[in-house]
């Protein structure tokens, strides 16, 4: 875990609650965690679900691996340390987010259990809701699908620490949901989630 290098910090509470936010937009931030191998499904998801609860008048946001990369995280490689700041980093921007009242919907490889369970303690600490959602399809699936032609480039040894083929990827062991992405519909998937989203009351402030 980084270490926290500034001192006499404090965090300054403002007038305004994240209550009040929640009840501004009439629902409550959480944060959706797509995990999976590259091309197991994430962001398709992730993009479905998105405009699903735009058309519910509910304000969502998407971060996502590719995106974060080319910006605040541009500095960030694949080594383990790389990729375990990537998720630190989007974890406490997920959280802002989440502050906001806003359903943050974050698909990242994110291959290490401890970076993923670190986002998830991050909002426990705030007492904000975390739902981890394991995009599980199999390698040859995900390999089969190369959208990105990057598993042909990784097995030609052009990528080196390419998940799944030269780095590990650790599945989730107490996922919230389960996406079992070559075997059930886009529709199935997004209707899924947003049912899990009301059951918990997220879409109500
Ligand atoms: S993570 O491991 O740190 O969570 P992240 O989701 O941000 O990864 O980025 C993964 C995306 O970067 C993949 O979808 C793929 O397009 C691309 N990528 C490039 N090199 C690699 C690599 N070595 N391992 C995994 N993904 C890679």
């Amino acid at each position: 875990m980084a270490e926290q290098k500034a001192t006499n910090v404090h965090w300054h509470e403002g007038d305004v609650t994240r209550e009040d936010r929640n009840k501004l937009l009439n629902q409550k931030g959480a944060t959706l965690w797509f995990t999976g191998l590259s091309g197991s499904g994430k962001s398709t998801v992730a993009v479905a679900l998105e405009k699903a609860l735009i058309e519910r008048g509910k304000l969502t946001y998407r971060l996502d691996g590719d995106n974060i990369r080319l910006g605040i995280n541009k500095n960030l490689g694949f080594s383990a340390e790389d990729r375990a700041e990537n998720i630190r980093r989007i974890g406490e921007i997920a959280k802002l987010f989440v502050d906001t009242g806003v359903v943050t919907l974050s698909s990242f490889v994110s291959p290490y259990r401890e970076d993923r369970d670190l986002v998830r303690e991050l909002h426990n600490d705030g007492g904000m809701d975390f739902i981890e959602v394991f995009v599980d399809v199999p390698l040859e699936v995900a390999e089969e699908r190369d959208p990105k032609g990057l598993y042909k480039k990784a097995r030609a040894g052009e990528i080196p620490n390419f998940t799944g083929i030269s780095d590990p990827y650790e599945e989730p062991l107490q996922p919230e949901v389960v996406l079992n992405s070559h075997e059930m519909s886009l529709e199935e998937e997004v209707e899924l989630l947003l049912n899990l989203l009301e059951e918990r009351g997220l879409l109500t402030a």
